[in-house]
């Protein structure tokens, strides 16, 4: 199946279309890939020509000699960042029909299309990829064939009958010099100038060659010619759209309008977590992780858990033993992959080993993975990227659909990996009977309100910005929380050092008077996380022995817990939700300080001195 996170270029008119479709692809590069492909098709010949290739963009380019081997004026290009389906040739796009009358590139999602593809099995089609997509192009060729209509009434007739998102860009081999497009919640813009349309799924794509656009609406459609473009309805009824102009410059328009890309992906995040949520939920409303490859009887064998990660995933890592041990009573440890692989670690053969990493390429993590498979220990890999080396050696997969992550420090990815958490621990509780089949049902509940609970907080976001801005040259800040803060704390500690450069350091609330509060001098900031009500009077004690050195206080706790107001200096509320998800909301303020506080010094937050997004390393 194919997420929304493609990219898709398309060009009719004047000049060659390959290079013009290789050049708008290379400029959508920053919305991830792993395979590539175009179609180009010349008015005189019969033939669509089709180029893919598994991996960079620069071997299509090789391939085709930087687009010049294929000629044509009319051409459809595509990049893939596989969700499902291994990243290959053959199920890189555009897809085509046997014949080659319909060829087509898609983004999105199509939920009926095992329904689909039976019934145009049960008309003659057969299948060669993997891919929802091949269905997609295959059920248009079927309309249009059966009902000997024009390709718009096959695209109308397709898009009632699919379910899910998509943007489409097709060529039907009898109209040339034409293509098609329809629209349904995924992104696609078309662009006009004197040489010709050009149609992408985002207007970098094509700024270098125009900055008038048309944003073609929700279940909608177009015909592209040289001349322009025409927009139809469902019922083929035309449609009159108005040409806007691109005022963003082309970096700007890369990272949607955000100044850093780390911002754009902190307000992804509801969206990332609710589609790695929807991944695993059914019909009826359950976890189901038959797509994960765990079956309830593996659940059932499980005696121990041993989680295995670096860096913020390590503390997703922290955060879900306790959620784990609690809802499902599982025995939990967490460790660090450079730790592990080295430890000779004694392994429960009745263990499972969960690596989680979002890209599924840290060099400490894949040794990890590599030493517990050697001990004949089951693992499971909670990974982002689609095909990656952990992804692909584990035994089984869940795969978080936070589309892919530019910033080097993670966000998106760690909210993802946390819910992932979330859901095998409810799952696990519910099958080896530790939780109650009600609880379970208030918790699947729950977890799906977090998607606009993380938005009502980013909402409120110059709040941070202004305490940030305050306490931007700060030498030093200490982050204090019980349980699951703790967890919380060890995560935002790490965002405002990485990205800020301001020393940091997490602690769990009560280990400080071992040794740290010797640190505390008059107007040190301290921020307190208080989300979990058992710990909450605990936490506090702890803040006001702070206080007492001279501290300044942050608190950080859901609505309701006005009274922190009497203690601390500042105070931050999210929105309340089952105290088992509360990383996945009070983190939020955290990224956005660390954010703020780098913003306010002038650094390079996407890429902090010192880091590279994926260590292979060790
Ligand atoms: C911090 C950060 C890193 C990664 C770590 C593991 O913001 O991004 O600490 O979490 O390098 O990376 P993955 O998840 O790719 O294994």
């Amino acid at each position: 199946m194919e997420r929304i996170m493609c990219g898709i270029v398309g060009f009719t008119g004047e000049g060659q279309a390959a290079p013009i479709l290789l050049d708008g692809l290379s400029k959508l590069e920053y919305r991830g890939y792993d395979s590539a492909g175009i179609a180009v098709k010349r008015d005189d010949s019969d033939r669509v020509e089709v180029v893919k290739v598994k991996g960079r963009l620069e071997e299509l380019s090789k391939k085709t000699n930087g687009g010049h081997a294929v000629k044509g004026n009319c051409g459809i290009g595509h990049t893939r960042w596989a969700t499902h389906g291994e990243p290959s040739e053959l199920n890189a796009h555009p897809h085509v029909t046997e014949d080659g009358a319909v060829v087509g590139v898609h983004n999105g999602i199509i939920e009926n299309y095992v329904e689909l593809r039976e019934k145009l099995q049960k008309n003659g089609y057969s299948f060669y990829s993997q891919t929802d997509t091949e269905i997609l192009i295959k059920l248009v060729d079927y309309y249009y064939k059966k009902y000997k209509v024009g390709p718009i009434d096959a695209l109308a007739k397709t898009m009632v009958r699919v379910r899910g998102s998509y943007a489409l860009a097709v060529m039907f081999r009898d109209y040339p010099g034409e293509i098609y497009v329809a629209r349904k919640d995924s992104p696609m813009i078309i662009g006009t100038n004197p040489e010709g349309t050009y149609v992408a799924s985002d207007v970098p794509a094509i700024l270098r060659y125009t900055r008038n656009v048309y944003y073609i609406g929700n279940l909608e459609m177009a015909r592209l010619t040289r001349e322009g473009a025409t927009f139809y309805d469902l019922n083929g009824d035309e449609v009159t759209k108005k040409l806007v102009e691109i005022k963003w410059d082309a970096e700007a328009a890369e990272k949607g309008g955000y100044e850093h890309f780390m911002m754009k992906e902190i307000h992804e995040q509801p969206k990332a977590v609710r589609d790695t949520i929807g991944s695993v939920l059914n019909a009826e409303g359950n976890v189901d992780l038959t797509a994960v490859g765990l079956s309830d009887e593996d659940i059932r064998d499980i005696s121990q858990i041993y989680i295995v990660a670096c860096g913020s995933a390590y503390h997703v890592g922290i955060a879900a033993q306790y959620v784990i041990e609690d809802l499902a009573r599982i025995p939990v440890r967490v460790e660090l992959g450079s730790e592990f692989r080295y430890r000779k670690p004694l392994l429960d053969p009745k263990g499972l080993v969960v690596v989680i990493s979002q890209s599924g390429e840290t060099a400490d993590s894949l040794a990890a993975l590599r030493e517990a498979k050697e001990k004949g220990v089951k693992t499971l890999a909670i990974v982002n990227v689609v095909g990656s080396s952990i992804a692909r050696e584990a035994d089984s997969v869940f795969y978080t659909l936070a589309g892919p992550e530019i910033a080097v420090a993670t966000t998106k990815g760690y909210s993802t990996q946390l819910v992932a958490c979330y859901l095998l621990a409810m799952q696990f509780g519910l099958v080896r009977g530790a939780l109650e089949e009600s609880y379970y049902h208030e918790l699947v509940a729950e977890i799906q309100t977090l998607p606009e609970k993380i938005d009502r907080i980013i909402e409120d976001k110059e709040r941070i910005q202004w305490f940030a801005s305050k306490y931007a040259h700060a030498r030093d800040v200490f982050f204090v929380g019980r349980g699951i803060d703790y967890a919380i704390c060890l995560e935002g500690s790490l965002k405002v050092k990485e990205v800020s450069y301001v020393h940091s350091e997490a602690y769990a609330a009560g280990e400080l008077k071992h040794g740290t509060i010797s640190l505390i001098e008059d107007g040190t900031l301290v921020i307190g996380v208080l989300t979990q009500s058992d710990l909450y009077e605990k936490t506090v004690s702890n803040l006001v022995e702070v206080k007492s050195r001279g501290a300044y206080l942050m608190g950080l706790t859901t609505y309701g817990h006005y009274e922190i107001e009497d203690t601390v200096d500042f105070n931050v509320y999210v929105p309340r939700t089952d105290e088992h998800f509360a990383s996945s909301l009070a983190v939020i303020p955290l990224q956005l300080l660390g954010y703020y506080i780098a913003v306010a010094r002038g650094l390079d937050v996407d890429k902090p001195r010192n880091l590279a997004k994926s260590v292979t390393v060790e």
